[in-house]
């Protein structure tokens, strides 16, 4: 009886009084809810959790999305940070986001809490689309896959077998001091040649012998669709609406363009693999870091495409970011030229003009050293940090940090900050001389430990493992540029720009935008040096041709 009476109410609704069909009333309040139920959820989650860290005020639905700039947003949490202190709590809609603006914070956090501050965040895109089956070491979330790439690499980076790759650095700086001399116009392309070559060399035993050659660009085309495609906002934002995943390929082609840069890259870092793999069956060429993962496969339990991406991971992580600092550094040369003067003098007291300095002089060049520490400290490439994920709920500071915030280390103002460096904005490496944090107070060390040089780096358990092979490369480049050449701007120093908001590109890592300079020999003398130390270094390249 009951049921029937449900029945007829519910039939009673069923038509409007023209016959037309309509939802029944309670549905209609079901669906009400169920709507006002997901908004409240959304409303609820973009409200900051009780006791994070203050930010500026969010707004229903969105948080702080709308106060955060698409591009360079480090320059606009080093300015909340002014306003709010040097830990900085946002809301990007419902996910949280914890910025942290002072070194201090960086060591509490990332490096003595690195067991769980040290996750990345996984998307749809980046782990799923393009990057699948855990294979991208910088993607990885913190976990036994990590731990396990993370010791081969660092095995391959350790500070003898990076230091035994100075012969590859001498020599490929070597040829590109002789570019800079012969197309000095072209001194963008030169430098990314050499960040590239010096990667091949040491990573597949492969030369790098001009910027157009045909493995150098297959690999630039790789990565900047890679980088393409990982921007923010160069996909839907598939982790807040995850139906997203389920439309095919035509109607989203954002998933046939990630398609496109797996099938690129893997086919590249395969390929690249496997031309290792045949030189060494048949006992020819140079040993290399792909050499030494090869014989280590099957103890390290890594199948070929694992190997074929660690390996494509080095060459991902280390040549734009070390072109981008050499190309911060001659930028600062020509702002500040009496800076360049000061190098161009150390260089010569060690060397003179007969010879340019290599690796074996780096020591003896510190005031080329602090440029290198300023430059870094100067523009960060990573400005705004690589963002970190916490893996479990934390309390600091009498702050809330639930599991899953997104923390960044923003290098940008780290390096930036008044407090602990004179003039920040300007470039001034003789803070670097007696003091090696650079700050304007002598750290004391038993009070202030652990604190690193540089935040450039990034910190914890994720920090740079290349560092060394980065820092020989720039040491020994900034050198041989000290010495070789005068730099200038036609318009004169007054005239170039190094806003990092108008001269830098945007993107995850900051690089200048191509600037004029002009690369002019020193002396004759100095010419034909570096044409001399060329003709001397070509033999070196043979063992890499085949
Ligand atoms: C000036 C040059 C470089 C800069 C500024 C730089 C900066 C960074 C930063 C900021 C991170 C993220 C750290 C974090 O999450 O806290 C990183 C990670 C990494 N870097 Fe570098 N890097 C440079 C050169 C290199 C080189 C030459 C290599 C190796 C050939 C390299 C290999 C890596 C790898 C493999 C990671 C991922 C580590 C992980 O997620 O566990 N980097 N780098």
């Amino acid at each position: 009886m009951m049921g029937q009476k449900r029945h007829d109410k519910m039939m009673e609704f069923t038509f409007n009084v023209n016959g037309h069909p309509v939802l029944p009333s309670y549905y209609l309040s079901a669906g009400a809810i169920l709507i006002i139920l997901v908004l409240s959820k959304y409303f609820v989650a973009s409200c900051r959790p009780r006791n994070f860290p203050p930010g500026p005020r969010t707004l229903p639905f969105i948080g702080n999305i709308s106060q955060v700039p698409r591009v360079k947003a480090f320059l606009k949490f080093h300015e909340f940070g002014k306003q709010y202190g040097s830990i900085l709590g946002l809301k990007l809609g419902s996910q949280n986001v914890v910025v942290l603006n002072s070194y201090k914070h960086v060591r509490a956090l990332f490096d003595q809490k690195g067991s769980i501050y040290s996750s990345r965040t996984r998307t749809y895109v980046a782990n799923e689309l393009v990057c699948p089956n855990e294979i991208h070491l910088l993607l990885l979330e913190y976990g036994n896959e990590w731990r396990k790439q993370r010791k081969i690499v660092q095995s391959l980076l350790n500070v003898n077998s990076v230091d035994r790759l100075l012969p590859i650095q001498n020599a490929e700086a070597t040829q590109t001091m002789l570019e800079l001399l012969q197309s000095p116009q072209d001194y963008y392309d030169h430098i990314r040649r050499y960040t590239t070559a010096v990667i091949l060399a040491s990573v597949y035993g492969q030369r790098g012998e001009r910027f157009d050659a045909p493995n150098v660009k297959a690999l630039y085309h790789a990565q900047d669709q890679f980088s393409a495609i990982l921007e923010q906002g160069a996909t839907p934002p598939v982790e807040t609406f995850p139906f997203l995943k389920l439309l095919p390929e035509f109607m989203a082609p954002w998933k046939k363009w990630a398609r496109t840069v797996r099938e690129e890259q893997k086919g590249l870092y395969l390929s690249l693999l496997n031309e290792t793999r045949e030189r060494m069956e048949s006992g020819r060429g140079p040993a290399c870091y792909m050499q030494e993962m090869l014989r280590d496969q099957v103890k390290n339990n890594m199948d070929d495409e694992h190997i074929a991406y660690l390996a494509g991971n080095l060459m991902e992580a280390g040549s734009d970011t070390t072109a981008s600092t050499l190309f911060s550094f001659i930028l600062a040369m020509i702002k500040y030229p009496e800076e360049f003067r000061k190098a161009q003098r150390e260089v010569d007291q060690v060397c003179g003009a007969s010879r340019s300095p290599t690796s074996d002089d780096v020591d003896r060049l510190p005031f080329i050293k602090a440029c290198m520490d300023e430059t870094l400290r100067w523009r960060p490439v990573a400005a705004g940090g690589v963002p970190h994920m916490l893996t479990q709920d934390d309390t600091y500071q009498g702050y809330f940090l639930p599991r899953g915030t997104i923390v960044f280390a923003n290098a940008w103002a780290i390096h930036h900050d008044e407090a602990e460096y004179d003039k920040p904005e300007e470039f001034i490496p003789g803070r670097f001389l007696n003091n090696k944090y650079g700050t304007r107070y002598a750290v004391d060390e038993s009070k202030d430990a652990n604190r690193r040089e540089s935040y450039g780096f990034g910190a914890g358990r994720r920090v740079c493992p290349g560092q060394r092979l980065a820092k020989n490369s720039l040491m020994l480049n900034m050198a041989k540029i000290a010495w070789g050449f005068d730099l200038f701007s036609s318009g004169g120093s007054g005239s170039v720009n190094v806003d990092v908001a108008s001269a830098y590109t945007d993107g995850f890592l900051i690089a200048p935008e191509k600037f004029p300079v002009v690369f002019k020999a020193r002396s004759d003398q100095h010419r034909d040096v570096i044409i001399r130390e060329y003709e001397a270094v070509k033999p070196f390249f043979d063992k890499y041709m085949d």
